[in-house]
């Protein structure tokens, strides 16, 4: 009787302590703060408001990169994890940005990583050590709600799989379920027929040769999530706009935008991402991925869940080689793939995106699956809408 009581003192303090040890210790879970800088050396420019212009990029990397650089090089650099630039605006000492900046600790020392923080941001930008400079007086961090942090980092675009991956902290969860959000499946009478990108909550882009056989808006639905069968969110197509220029069983203007019936609510698993300035340009040997739910051979069948490869740009001009595509390539098109073939994009991909990762892990549409002979074939590589080349387009159409 005696043993049996002890055994199960034991067991029961044996719990106790584990679950002590996991919730003190391993227990991580993400903390986000807002804080606001000041930049004293410029002045507001209207520039700097405008998503994705280049001023704006140019110096919310410089922003992202110091602050980095200050919590990497601290003690909080196992649980800092990011900061995200979110807007910037004009005040009598400068131009202000503010920021939202993430942690990863146990919720048990939330006092105390707080207070470190504080002091980071306060011992490396009182001074002149760095442009960037924040009121001196404490405390810096404002705690922030997850969901609103999330409704934040959410409604921006690009937001995607970590890449390269980087392990940062046990537990941290993969990404996996929300590593391509942007990603949508137009379907025909229920079935997938291509891929498209999401782009605005009721904007996506898409290959104008996925319309060939029908293009009547009503016949065609959008799903979004990784699956097919049991997707996160179905919605009705409202309209569809095919470039003008697009000749069907012509390779040319191979691009379109799809408005949706009703708007998608954003979250971690669906949301838009980036457009490119029309400048922007992707030199060859870029490494870039393209997704979809396309076949893996000729004649395959269509996967249930998503798929990724990576693949890399190919200049127009060795594309356009006698034993390559022998001139076929045009201006309006971005050739991505490999000579020696195997990885690329296969039937069921077309309309889908071929991404590229910028700015500190920001993802940015640069293609549009089009065409290819076969697939993975020696010296054939995947033939892309060239998305720069078509910017000011979808701007016309899309108001995006
Ligand atoms: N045209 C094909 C489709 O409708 C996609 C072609 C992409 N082919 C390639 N080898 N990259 O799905």
């Amino acid at each position: 009787m005696v043993g049996l009581i002890v055994t199960a003192l034991v067991l029961v303090l044996a719990i106790i302590i584990g679950l002590l040890i996991y919730f003190l210790a391993y227990d991580q879970s993400s903390h986000y703060y807002q804080a606001s800088f000041q930049i004293p050396s410029m002045e507001y420019d209207p520039e700097f408001s405008v998503e994705h212009s280049k001023a704006s990029r140019d110096l919310k990397e410089k922003i992202n990169t110091e602050i980095d650089q200050v919590f990497q090089r601290s003690i909080l650099s196992q649980h800092y994890i990011k900061s995200h630039v979110v807007n910037f605006r004009p005040t009598n000492r400068g131009l202000e940005a503010n920021v939202l900046i993430t942690f990863q600790f146990p919720s048990t020392r939330v006092d105390t990583m707080k207070w470190q923080a504080d002091n980071i941001l306060h011992e490396n930008f009182k001074s002149s050590k760095s442009f960037l400079k924040i009121d001196i007086s404490l405390p810096h961090l404002r705690e922030m709600h997850e969901a609103q942090a999330k409704h934040i980092l959410n409604s921006c675009c690009g937001l995607g799989m970590e890449y390269p991956p980087v392990e940062r902290i046990a537990g941290g969860k993969t990404a996996a379920q929300a590593a391509w959000p942007w990603q949508a499946s137009l379907q025909m009478d229920g079935s997938h027929w291509c891929g498209a990108s999401l782009i605005s909550q009721d904007w996506l882009v898409t290959a104008a040769h996925c319309f060939d056989n029908s293009k009547n808006p009503k016949l065609w639905t959008v799903s979004f999530g990784a699956t097919l069968r049991s997707p996160l969110m179905r919605r009705k197509v409202d309209s569809i706009i095919i470039h003008e220029n697009y000749a069907a069983h012509k390779h040319d203007d191979d691009i379109a935008v799809v408005r949706l019936s009703t708007p998608v609510p954003f979250s971690e698993e669906v949301h838009t991402v980036c457009l490119p300035d029309a400048t922007l340009e992707v030199s060859p040997k870029s490494k870039v991925f393209v997704t979809g739910w396309g076949a893996s051979k000729v004649n395959g069948p269509f996967p249930n869940t998503l798929r990724q490869v990576q693949v890399e740009i190919i200049s127009n001009d060795i594309c356009n080689h006698v034993n390559v595509y022998g001139g076929a390539v045009s201006s309006g098109m971005i050739c991505a793939g490999f000579l020696t073939g195997k990885h690329d994009a296969c039937e069921g991909d077309s309309g889908g995106p071929l991404v590229i990762t910028l700015d500190r892990n920001i993802w940015y549409l640069i293609g549009i699956v089009s065409w290819g002979i076969g697939c993975g074939k020696e010296n054939k590589p995947g033939l892309y809408t060239r998305v720069t080349h078509y910017r000011d387009w979808i701007k016309s159409k899309t108001n995006i």
